[in-house]
């Protein structure tokens, strides 16, 4: 099956912006192996979004201004943004629990996965953006994570306490580890890869 082509420059790009960040043999560098070779090798069935936007997805634009803006992730970005009208953007599932704030000052979107654009359950990628002053939630998964940070904004990992990757970052998670994050006066967007294969 052959990849709608904004979907296949999207995923070429992103894993392009990772081999530039992360080495050969780290923990980021192994899951985003696994990932991309798992891509290379089949494609899924495409599902295009047909849902309406959570309220955060307002922000979206202005975030991908500005990250269109770092010459580091300028053309992950215009990847990113090419391909984002045929995404399903949706919210945490069980946000309502968190607040008003959280549940209404985020919004998700799967590139890749069981709910994704491109459905599959071996490769799951995807874009978180958080409205200003918005925290995310904390969560865990089995999977290990890797996150491509495309705006300013604080990380948590458990153990290690919050830090700012700054745009173009990379934040790993351990499989089973607590994390989030929040976004200052500006919109939080991260894109995130995670092996579930
Ligand atoms: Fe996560």
């Amino acid at each position: 099956m052959k990849r709608p082509e904004a979907l296949e420059h999207f995923l070429h790009i992103a894993r392009d912006a990772l081999s530039t960040r992360v080495e050969d043999g780290t923990p980021p560098g192994v899951a985003a192996t696994r990932i991309f070779d798992a891509l290379a090798d089949s494609a899924g069935a495409i599902a295009p979004g047909t849902l309406a936007p959570p309220p955060a997805y307002r922000h979206l634009s202005s975030a991908l201004e500005r990250a269109r803006a770092a010459p580091e992730i300028a053309s992950l970005a215009e990847a990113f943004g090419a391909l984002e009208p045929e995404l399903r953007w949706r919210r945490r599932p069980g946000s309502e629990a968190h607040g008003k704030t959280f549940h209404d000052g985020h919004a998700n979107a799967d590139v890749v996965g069981p709910m994704g654009l491109e459905q599959r359950g071996d490769v799951l990628i995807g874009a978180s953006l958080v409205a200003p002053g918005v925290r995310y939630v904390d969560h865990r998964h089995p999977p290990e994570e890797v996150y491509i940070v495309m705006s300013e904004g604080e990380w948590y990992r458990e153990g290690r306490g919050w830090h700012t990757p700054g745009i173009g970052g990379i934040v790993y998670n351990p499989p089973g580890v607590v994390h989030a994050m929040r976004a200052g006066p500006e919109a939080l967007l991260a894109l995130w890869l995670l092996w579930a294969g």
